[in-house]
């Protein structure tokens, strides 16, 4: 890079294509529009370890400054990922890990905390005694293998509360759904369900619906705002409970500036989380509709700034060739 200040920042992103991870690129953008001077390389694996692999290699022929990476699943990406910090490029991984701590710095919430809090909520809301489904998230991904640790830790302090039945998705709906279809009679045996991500919650409800069953508490993770997702279903009555699960975009932009500038930085960058139900639910929902007025506002003024700053240049131009001439 010639240029000091400016600087190239790659993100290699396991899968593009779902709400939550629509709303981490839009906060990443949004942080990035305050550093015009950035080049942004966004790359979607279409959640496919090999394609990712592939995406990180010809990155590195770009001579990027920064890798941001969310790893499809942990043992197939950590070679490559670690290849790249051993390359003195600077590793930010955000929402699920590689499998050997090789990176800068770490955004995203804690999953294993989080199964944790989905465990005791559930032994809470069964009081005390029952019997827990779960369906699980892609093998492989450490937020999967993190929220089970976590849910077993939270059930073996409480006694009474049993593992029931374990279901293997892989994040998506449709998956979801057509797992929980084989295993129907199972799953109308638990006395709640556990799915690992929202999505594949309302895959699971509707497979239930499908067989007569709509009472069943549903508790998924994300709690994401806008029509359809977490919050609002929530609110709805489709879901029992979902654990917040934020996306961390802005703090992986703001982390990937503070390293660039070499400001100082913190290695683990753990996102908050807590229990959306019933209770507040339509609080948060209030709020995260104030937030986007407010983030459209910004957008606005972001816009006028840059049209201003346009005229100001093109009157300077000719103002340039009016005194040349
Ligand atoms: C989105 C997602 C989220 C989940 C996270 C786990 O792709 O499946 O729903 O919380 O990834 O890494």
């Amino acid at each position: 890079n010639g240029n000091n200040t400016q600087f190239t920042i790659a993100f290699s992103q396991c899968i593009g294509d779902d709400a939550w991870r629509e709303t981490m690129l839009d906060e990443m953008k949004r942080e990035l529009s305050f550093y015009p001077d950035i080049e942004f390389i966004y790359r979607d694996a279409g959640g496919d370890n090999q394609m990712q692999i592939q995406q990180i290699k010809a990155l590195l022929e770009q001579d990027i400054d920064l890798l941001i990476v969310s790893p499809n699943e942990a043992e197939p990406l950590t070679p490559i990922v670690d290849s790249v910090f051993r390359r003195n490029i600077p590793v930010i991984v955000t929402d699920r890990k590689t499998s050997s701590g090789l990176y800068n710095a770490y955004v995203g919430a804690d999953n294993l905390a989080i199964g944790k809090l989905a465990g005791q909520f559930i032994v809470h809301a069964l009081g005390g005694e029952g019997q827990v489904g779960i369906i699980t998230g892609l093998k492989g991904t450490s937020a999967s293998i993190e929220r089970k640790r976590g849910l077993l830790n939270a059930l073996d302090s409480a006694g009474m509360v049993r593992l029931g039945v374990e279901v293997q998705s892989d994040w998506e709906r449709h998956n979801a759904y057509t797992q929980a279809k084989q295993h129907i009679e199972q799953l109308l045996e638990q006395d709640i369900i556990l799915a690992f991500n929202d999505q594949m919650a309302f895959g699971v409800s509707q497979a239930l619906q499908e067989a007569g069953e709509n009472k069943k508490r549903i508790i998924g993770i994300d709690a994401l705002p806008g029509e359809g997702n977490g919050l609002s279903e929530i609110v709805k009555g489709t879901l029992f409970a979902s654990m917040l699960y934020p996306t961390g975009g802005t703090e992986a932009i703001r982390t990937a500036m503070a390293i660039l500038q070499r400001k100082p930085y913190k290695r683990d960058n753990i996102l908050g989380t807590v229990v959306i139900n019933q209770d507040n639910a339509e609080l948060m929902m209030l709020q995260s509709n104030k937030i986007q007025e407010q983030q459209e506002d910004i957008d606005k003024r972001q816009e006028l700034i840059v049209e201003q700053n346009t005229i100001y240049r093109n009157q300077q131009t000719t103002l340039n060739v009016l005194i040349a001439s």
